[in-house]
């Protein structure tokens, strides 16, 4: 099992040990705003190699590399201005930003998949100070086995992967609750590529233009880790539930009534008043908690597909879709 160090009670002793396993070039977890990551030196290639191997994670997949401001991100990335209004804007925070790379960054091409450009975020809190101890950006994909539910709390780590890393921080269950926004600027045009904890009409208020979504065939070449099925729980999933079917469990949300929930395993509402931003805090834990009742399938009721109700349902239809 891995150590586990609670940050809000040891903060120096997090980062100095964070520090040293981070120095001897292993991955270690870490909390963020929006999920708890899986982080290593994005400048170093074997600590690299042990995230993918980790996580199971095919390599073709760029990770996001965490950066402690804007500064630091700008000695290895080159920010257009409307890049750098958006990192102004809402960094730290859950958004990321696809910029071309710096030519001999530093940054190595396995965490970029040996694309040109890098998505960068600057996370909220012990994470940004963690990496401004430590001095070098951290590559950071999601804590969790490679399709599987993200991770976030320490004990979903510890579960997860808790055999195959020595060290997680626990600062409690994420604030965000989904992955970061990503968006890139190309040929004049700021396109999402995955919606995420940042609503994409608060980025569309700061930069003055509309976002771009990508055809859902070009997806997966865009971003190339939106792999169809992923944050897969163990049972089979069905979306837009108006009523339970025998054996389910029902994930619902909101104040509406849902057929037959008495004969659901179990019933866990995202929010019971209809609040997206504690639906998303609460959404994959319920995840886990609904898959572990050993119901067969997981039924959801429907969610608002507006602000954070989008990245909701994208999570939502990728956990439903077919699996390789
Ligand atoms: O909230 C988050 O973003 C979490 C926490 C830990 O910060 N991190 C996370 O990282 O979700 P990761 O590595 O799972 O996200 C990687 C995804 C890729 O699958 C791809 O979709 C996109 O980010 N991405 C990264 N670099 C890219 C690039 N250069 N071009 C296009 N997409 C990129
Ligand atoms: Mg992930």
């Amino acid at each position: 099992m891995a150590e586990i160090i609670d940050i809000t009670e040891n903060r120096q002793q997090a980062i100095d040990a964070a520090c040293k396993v981070l120095g001897d070039g292993l991955p270690i977890a870490i909390p963020t705003e929006t999920v708890y990551g899986l982080a290593a030196d994005a400048t170093n290639p074997a600590a690299i190699a042990h995230i993918y191997e980790t996580k199971g994670r095919p390599q073709f997949n760029p990770l996001i590399c965490h950066m402690a401001d804007l500064e630091m991100a700008e000695t290895y990335a080159d920010f257009d201005p409307l890049s750098r209004a958006l990192a102004e804007a809402f960094w730290p925070g859950p958004l990321t930003i696809v910029v071309p790379l710096k030519a001999e960054s530093g940054i190595h091409a396995l965490a970029t998949a040996g694309l040109d450009t890098v998505g960068i975020r600057v996370p909220k809190g012990f994470a940004g100070e963690l990496i401004r101890a430590f001095g070098h950006p951290l590559a950071a994909p999601s804590a969790n086995t490679s399709g599987k539910i993200s991770a976030t709390s320490a004990a979903h780590v510890q579960a997860d992967l808790g055999e195959k890393i020595k060290l997680i921080l626990d600062a409690g269950a994420s604030d965000v609750g989904v992955e970061s926004t990503i968006v890139k600027v190309e040929d004049g045009k700021l396109r999402l590529l995955r919606p995420g904890g940042l609503p994409a009409d608060e980025i569309e208020r700061v930069a003055g233009v509309k976002l771009v979504r990508p055809k859902v065939a070009s997806a997966a070449i865009e971003a190339p880790g939106m792999m169809a099925s992923h944050y897969a729980p163990g049972a089979a999933v069905r979306l837009d539930a108006r009523e339970v079917r025998d054996g389910e469990a029902l994930i619902s949300f909101g104040p509406s009534p849902i057929a037959n929930a008495d004969k659901a395993r179990v019933v866990l509402n995202l929010s019971e008043t209809g609040d997206l931003a504690e639906a998303a805090t609460n959404l994959f834990d319920y995840m886990k908690r609904a898959d572990a009742s050993g119901a067969a399938t997981i039924a959801f009721s429907a969610i608002p597909d507006e602000g954070l109700g989008e990245a909701i349902n994208d999570r939502l239809r990728r956990a439903a879709a077919p699996r390789e």
